[in-house]
């Protein structure tokens, strides 16, 4: 059986499970690849830093280039732009397949990343990015990709469902639910990219980009987020029917000729939202995610979990990891999964509308 070395990068609350289930479950995923998946390292900032999982010493470095040089699979889990950016770019010009999760290096710098990944034939995924354990961005690619899409709505942000919920259900003032989110360990260390919709508009352009095969990145998002919402609003929202949702919404707007012939548009955008309370995403309370999707020909498709936590995300990491093993083992490093065919003709027309 074949070997593949795996260099983890970053090793916080997914970056622990990853490593814990590469170790635990060595045999099972052999099995299931046909290769043994060797963690060679970890690299982090800090050795001797506080970790929620207890992993082999021996394991960690602090030189993360080191790392990825000798790699087959590199999975980033740095977060941020640098350096998880450069060890990317490093990673795909030693050829080696990238998982990531860092949804806010591929809204902000993606198709730099993708066209580097299509260059070199690389496999670059990132699962993990957008609503933790859903799997949400290999259904869109693959299993849609002979469908068209016409419009996806996410909550793809836990913090600021489970605000919202708190507000509707219990009544409490926005300060008060953001607070318990804090203390319950789902909002991001600054809270500011998840109640100011940052967050959601990162996931959101990466739905938009497979949803619509083309290249989105955060600026062409129009984001509003969660700060304005009072209690006052959610109570008025309720009386009416309504709940308020913080939704990502990608849609095809019509062409704008009056015989139909102009160009297709997309509008991509994050705003609080009203939603009728029998619609399907009214019903996702707490910090869980879902996304519904309404195509052409599948008709309304709704995706529903977990979206963020250690174990969740690292659920959908071991899934890219895996597909990359397989594809590794069958035929050598595969092309890049992420390719979107840029579509010149489609303009973004990121307005604010209700839903
Ligand atoms: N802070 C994010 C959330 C974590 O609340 O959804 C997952 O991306």
């Amino acid at each position: 059986m074949s070997t593949l070395r795996i260099a983890l990068l970053g090793c916080g609350n997914v970056g622990s499970q990853v490593a814990r289930i590469l170790l635990e479950d060595a045999d099972a995923l052999a099995a299931r690849t046909g290769a043994r998946l060797e963690l060679t390292g970890i690299a982090v900032r800090s050795i001797d830093a506080p970790r929620d999982v207890d992993l082999p010493r021996e394991l960690f470095t602090t030189d993360a280039e080191a790392l990825v040089e000798s790699a087959d699979i590199v999975i980033e889990l740095m977060g941020g732009i640098e350096p998880a950016r450069s060890l990317i770019l490093r990673s795909i010009e030693h050829g080696a397949t990238v998982v990531s999760g860092n949804k806010a290096l591929l809204a902000l710098d993606g198709p730099t990343l993708y066209e580097k990944a299509d260059a070199a034939k690389v496999q670059l995924s990132y699962e993990a990015a957008v609503a933790g354990a859903i799997p949400i961005l290999r259904p869109i690619r693959d299993s849609l990709s002979g469908d068209r899409i016409t419009r996806v709505l996410g909550i793809v942000n836990g913090t600021t469902n489970f605000i919202l919920d708190q507000m509707d259900t219990t009544g409490a003032q926005f300060d008060d639910a953001l607070a318990e989110a804090q203390r319950l360990g789902y909002a991001e260390a600054d809270p500011t990219a998840d109640v100011g919709g940052h967050d959601a508009a990162a996931k959101g352009a990466i739905l938009a980009s497979l949803s619509f095969h083309t290249r989105f990145a955060l600026d062409d998002v129009y984001c509003e987020g969660i700060t304005q919402v009072t209690a006052a609003d959610i109570a008025a929202a309720k009386d009416a029917g309504f709940v308020i949702k913080l939704l990502a919404i990608a849609e095809l707007l019509p062409r704008d000729d009056a015989d139909g012939a102009g160009a297709e548009g997309v509008s991509v955008r994050v705003h609080p939202t009203l939603l009728p309370r029998d619609h399907p995403l009214a019903a996702v309370h707490g910090a869980f995610n879902a996304v519904f999707i309404e195509a052409e020909n599948a008709g309304e498709l709704m995706f529903y979990g977990q979206g963020a936590g250690g174990t969740p995300t690292a659920s959908a990491v071991l899934g890219d990891v895996v597909s990359a093993a397989r594809r590794m083992v069958l035929g050598g490093p595969g092309r890049t999964e992420t390719t979107t065919g840029h579509v010149p003709s489609m303009s973004i027309d990121a307005v604010r509308t209700s839903y």
